[in-house]
């Protein structure tokens, strides 16, 4: 299973690249408008630390979207267009298989959706698993229902499970199969730890300090 970070702060993807752990990022507008810096430098910064940087089209019309999509494509091979899920995106995602120009499609919330864009040749598609949880909907079961459609077809679209929102998440989509599991910051922060690796580690230098007295 590959391990994206969702953010658009480089320090962050910096500090978990080092960890070599860290197979790509995901950003979009409400992320990179956080950080209030220019969307290119940010950009290439990460492709400096992993292979695949979900950069998102603004344009919401085929022509606009084809144009910053073939943009950011140039910019360095490790960028994705990550383009949202409506029929001019369906458009630009199979105008951009047909250019070799890597996509990523935001915003499924759906199994149909799903469908559609491994169709209109997608290679990645990001259903958000926790907006959908928030609306008392289940998130996790749309993951299940992907997979399993995957399991029938020769989709060579990855899914990538989005809007993550704790720990218990990332091994849920392991669980089922799922091929990227992206992840706040925070969230990613915490997979290391386990209180029994503190206090075992910590028992261990106990004891080997007491036998150099
Ligand atoms: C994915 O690519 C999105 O950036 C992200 O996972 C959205 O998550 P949110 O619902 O926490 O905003």
């Amino acid at each position: 299973m590959k391990l994206f970070l969702d953010t658009a702060n480089v320090e962050q993807v910096a500090e978990v690249a080092g960890w070599g752990v860290l197979d790509g990022v995901t950003t979009n507008p409400s992320l990179v408008a956080k950080e209030n810096k220019n969307f290119k430098e940010v950009v290439l910064k990460m492709c400096e630390h992993v292979p695949c940087v979900s950069a998102q089209v603004t344009a919401t019309d085929f022509s606009g979207m084809k144009k910053q999509g073939e943009e950011y494509a140039s910019w360095h091979k490790h960028v994705v267009v990550k383009v949202p899920m409506t029929t001019e995106g369906l458009k630009t995602l199979r105008y951009c298989r047909e250019k070799g120009i890597r996509t990523n499609t935001t915003l499924v919330f759906s199994v149909s959706q799903a469908i559609l864009a491994a169709k209109a040749g997608a290679n990645i598609i990001s259903p958000f698993i926790g907006r959908l949880d928030d609306i008392s909907e289940d998130g996790m079961g749309l993951i299940a229902e992907i997979m399993e459609v995957w399991k029938h077809y020769q989709f060579d679209t990855e899914v990538l499970v989005a809007s993550t929102r704790h720990p218990r998440h990332i091994v849920e989509a392991a669980k089922l199969g799922a091929h990227i599991c992206t992840i706040p910051y925070d969230v990613f922060k915490k997979l290391p730890h386990h209180p029994l690796t503190d206090s075992g580690l910590k028992k261990f230098l106990d004891d080997w300090n007491t036998l150099q007295k």
